[in-house]
């Protein structure tokens, strides 16, 4: 369905290694959106679950979306005892499907995945099927781990350059100039338009910054057997052993019906 590489072990890598969202983010989208426990939100995007679960606690009912089959196996098998959640194979083009069965939606979420889509068309698309005071939140999980302003990060940007053989400099839509063309779709599509940020400072050891950057490799890239050992050994090299501290930049745009 998906050639987008979040497949076979990157949806593993992405489980296990991705960072989640802190209870913050789930407070400000609850105040932002007065939601409650009569309340359903489709989270777009979801991948393994990492806002789609922490959402579910408090309200009726979540729906993961996402088209990458691998990526939901992984997020059921996290799941745990949570009976709320429910798992969607498909894209943001399948939002006004499901709006028609459960009804008017709370919210939508687009945690990390908006520079997959048609936001302005996204955006138009979801207004009408929120209920009164509802709205849609894209959300931004910090910049990637190779664009960060610190000593390991650069050095790490450098080594992937080199390995890939590319230069890496697209920020997945958490820079400002991807967050100020949300935010005029947002606009132009007549939500009312708000921001607010969740910014903390966390531990990584070597291998979870080698986990998250094999996370965000397409499938088709990741070093395998020798080639991944060697890759690590490298990487190792250019970072030193660790732990590195990062500082994390949870963003959040938030677009309210009216
Ligand atoms: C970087 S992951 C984000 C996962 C999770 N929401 C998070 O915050 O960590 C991006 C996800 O978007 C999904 N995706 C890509 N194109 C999509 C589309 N057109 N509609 C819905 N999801 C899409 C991918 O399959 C992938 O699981």
């Amino acid at each position: 369905m998906t050639a987008l590489g979040f497949g076979g072990e990157v949806a593993e890598l992405y489980q296990r290694y991705r960072r989640g969202y802190p209870d913050e983010t789930i407070d400000a989208l609850t105040q932002a959106f007065r939601l409650g426990a009569d309340d359903v939100v489709l989270d777009v995007g979801c991948g393994t679950g990492q806002l789609t679960l922490p959402l579910a606690r408090s309200l009726r009912a979540v729906i993961g979306l996402d088209p990458e089959a691998d990526m939901l196996v992984q997020a059921r098998a996290v799941v745990g005892d949570q009976r709320n959640v429910m798992w969607a194979l498909g894209s943001d083009r399948d939002v006004p499907a499901i709006a028609q069965l459960v009804g008017p939606l709370a919210a939508v979420t687009v945690a990390q995945a908006l520079h997959w889509m048609d936001h302005d068309d996204l955006f138009r698309t979801v207004r009408p099927l929120l209920r009164a005071g509802g709205g849609i939140a894209v959300v931004t999980n910090g910049v990637p781990l190779w664009l960060q302003d610190t000593t390991w990060s650069s050095a790490l940007r450098e080594f992937l350059q080199q390995w890939l053989g590319t230069s890496l400099a697209a920020a997945c839509g958490t820079d400002e100039r991807s967050q100020e063309v949300y935010r005029l779709s947002l606009a132009a599509a007549g939500y009312v338009v708000g921001d607010t940020r969740v910014r903390y400072s966390a531990p990584l050891t070597f291998v979870e910054l080698l986990g998250g950057v094999l996370s965000a490799m397409p499938v088709e890239q990741l070093p395998i057997g020798r080639a991944r050992e060697e890759f690590a050994a490298r990487l190792r090299d250019a970072v030193g052993p660790g732990p590195f501290t990062e500082d994390v930049d949870v963003r959040l745009l938030i677009g309210l019906r009216d």
